[in-house]
């Protein structure tokens, strides 16, 4: 249920199936891909928990978190997650990730994703304000954000803790008013 796929050039973003499990594990436990995330690597139960969670959320509209699949057309082959987690639909704000299998990265891809997900939140969803935030040593993720012409807001400093060691975290940030897509 809800207003998707969301179609791009090169890319739909769907919701999540039960049988995208192993598509979906593939990179959650992958250590490289995981590294700046506050989540994983995952277990298998890990990736099979979130996925079940993400199930039952999707049967509503509107609802607080809108995890997505981003599926590569030619192959029709999952190929990593974004979505609005969470979405205040009220406070018309939302933050959004995205995370790529490691053999997709450097395409564009999740450039490609995260434009057209800012579209569908602001046109679709008249949203007001889009965040998203990041590990500071996480280059390849604020390029995206810098690409998609969001605005470094903050520099969160030891806010996050990973693999023991503390983590510095940026926001970045744009307005509906700023948006050009
Ligand atoms: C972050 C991530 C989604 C980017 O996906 P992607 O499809 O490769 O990104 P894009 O190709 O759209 O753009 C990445 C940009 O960063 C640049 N970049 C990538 N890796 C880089 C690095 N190590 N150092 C400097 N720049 C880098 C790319 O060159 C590109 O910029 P350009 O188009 O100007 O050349 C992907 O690397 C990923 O899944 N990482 C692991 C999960 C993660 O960290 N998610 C974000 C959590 S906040």
């Amino acid at each position: 249920m809800g207003p998707f796929p969301v179609e791009t050039e090169r890319l739909l973003l769907r919701e999540f199936r039960a049988e995208d499990e192993a598509a979906i594990h593939a990179y959650a436990a992958d250590e490289e891909a995981t590294r700046f995330t506050n989540w994983g690597p995952n277990t298998k139960e890990q990736t099979r928990a979130i996925l079940e969670s993400w199930l039952v959320v999707q049967r509503g509209w509107p609802r607080e978190v809108v995890p997505l699949a981003i599926e590569l057309k030619t192959e029709r082959r999952l190929i990593g997650g974004t979505g609005f987690t969470p979405l205040d639909l009220k406070a018309r704000t939302a933050v959004f990730g995205y995370v790529l299998h490691r053999s997709y990265w450097g395409s564009g891809y999740a450039t490609e994703a995260s434009r057209a997900l800012l579209s569908f939140g602001f046109r679709e969803l008249g949203l007001h304000r889009i965040t998203a935030a990041c590990d500071t040593l996480n280059t390849a993720s604020y390029h995206v954000m810098e690409k998609l012409g969001m605005r470094r807001e903050a520099h969160h400093r030891k806010d996050a803790r990973k693999h023991g060691r503390w983590r510095d975290t940026y926001i970045y940030a744009v307005l509906g008013e700023e948006w050009r897509g």
